[in-house]
């Protein structure tokens, strides 16, 4: 695996000489990032034996093949489906099967509609696209995901202004600023979307949704600031059956949209799915005017059982069984890593648990981790802000507390190494583990 990562941050515009200029200048813009070792590469697969810290498989439904089992379930009962929707959604696309879904999971979720996007990506940047009118506003968090900000690169919406992240205080002056300075908000003839996400993916830290509502029905009585919730990271992991956080907070009524994603804990398709659950009026103007809907060729038949596979296990009570088994790894790594108890007045922990290193030194945790058989993810500068670098952490339910406790200790043990070398005590100037790395590089 290291070997391979490697392979793959070696500079190679210098050995295209010979080929076309194309291709060359291709190499050498990646080239850039190869030197730090920020390029993205697809990281190969690892198999079981390696302690999972990494997938979003958060419930193990992937792992244990209990969604496969569903899903073939699902396709029994459906011998004879149709591979290919055969065409968008206002061709030829909108299928029974496809509707039924839709309703089921608005049930589930206490919503008027739903709408099956073809992936979590493209529900959320399509939504953010094609809802807000040209003279509205996007007011987001700035922490939120790519995928929304690809929305508001496409969205005609005239102003798009951001507020500190999971800051209520922020949002309101925010919004007072936008609505004394545009008449137009204040009377509710423009309107404003509030995008945020239920537990932010680098920090899991979850949302305070409850005081941003109240702060948004205050500034705005008439109704006309809405929110859109990106809940990739709490389907199936919070909430009664592991609906979400608005079904937790019981905020169903004050919520627009909710944007969830099946290619998480529901471990569904080997395509991925988006849900936007809605009212009416905004199901409507997605058909109307999202460009996914409208340009692309509706989910497929595979695409939508897998969906409904993982949503009957929800259903089943399998989701809660899944959250209490990670919540007490978790817990048995943070009493294991620190002696501060910090961690039990935290009501809920979310699944997902960022070490800050150093600048570089996610690199060099990274690479520690590896080495001793645990994969987890390093994160650098433009994805977090300049010294926030960090290892992430994903708990899952089939991280027994055995491989909490060695997480807890490698890390440790790497923290320590580290300390030695910034008190001088040895000659080295980079660990151990990245030693080994560069080395293999030579
Ligand atoms: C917060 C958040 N939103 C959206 C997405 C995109 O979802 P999907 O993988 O289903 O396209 C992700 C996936 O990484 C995510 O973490």
């Amino acid at each position: 695996m290291l070997t391979k990562w490697l392979q793959d941050h070696k500079p190679r515009a210098a050995v295209m000489k010979e080929q076309r200029a194309f291709y060359r200048n291709l190499e050498l813009a990646m080239d850039i990032s190869r030197a730090d070792h920020s390029l993205f590469v697809a990281k190969p697969r690892w198999d079981d034996s390696v302690l999972d810290f990494t997938s979003s498989d958060f419930l193990s439904f992937s792992r244990s093949g209990r969604i496969r089992e569903a899903f073939q379930e699902e396709l029994s009962r459906h011998e004879n489906f149709r591979l290919s929707a055969s065409g968008s959604r206002v061709q030829y696309g909108n299928y029974d099967y496809l509707i039924q879904m839709e309703q089921e999971l608005a049930g589930f979720h206490g919503a008027e509609a739903a709408y099956i996007a073809h992936s979590g990506f493209m529900a959320n940047a399509g939504t953010v696209a094609a809802v807000p009118l040209p003279c509205g506003a996007i007011i987001y968090d700035d922490a939120v995901h790519a995928s929304t900000h690809e929305g508001m690169k496409l969205s005609l919406a005239s102003h798009q202004l951001s507020f500190r992240h999971n800051d209520p205080d922020s949002l309101r002056d925010v919004l007072s600023e936008l609505k004394e300075s545009h008449t137009a908000f204040a009377t509710g003839s423009s309107s404003i979307l509030i995008a945020v996400e239920s537990v932010y993916c680098m920090d899991g830290d979850i949302c305070p949704l409850d005081e941003l509502v109240q702060v948004a029905k205050e500034l705005f009585p008439l109704g006309n600031a809405q929110f859109i919730i990106d809940e990739a990271h709490s389907n199936g992991v919070i909430g009664p059956k592991g609906a979400d956080l608005v079904d937790m907070l019981g905020l169903e009524k004050e919520i627009a949209l909710l944007i969830h994603m099946c290619s998480k804990a529901l471990g569904s398709t080997g395509a991925q799915s988006g849900v936007i659950l809605c009212n009416k009026p905004i199901r409507d103007r997605l058909i109307s005017n999202a460009r996914f809907a409208i340009y692309s060729g509706a989910p497929s038949f595979p695409m939508v059982a897998s969906m409904r596979a993982g949503y009957r296990l929800l259903e089943n009570g399998e989701a809660e069984k899944g959250m209490v088994k990670f919540q007490k790894s978790l817990k048995h790594f943070l009493k294991t890593i620190t002696a501060h108890p910090d961690y039990e007045r935290i009501e809920h922990l979310t699944h997902i648990v960022p070490v800050l290193t150093r600048p570089k030194h996610e690199l060099y945790l990274f690479f520690h981790l590896m080495i001793n058989n645990i994969n987890a993810y390093a994160v650098s500068f433009p994805v977090v802000p300049k010294g926030k670098s960090r290892v992430g952490l994903v708990f899952h339910a089939h991280n027994g507390l055995d491989q909490a406790e060695t997480l807890a200790n490698v890390i440790c043990e790497w923290a320590q190494e580290m300390l030695e070398i910034k008190a001088g005590e040895t000659e080295n100037v980079m660990p151990s583990a990245a030693r080994q790395v560069y080395a293999m590089k030579a």
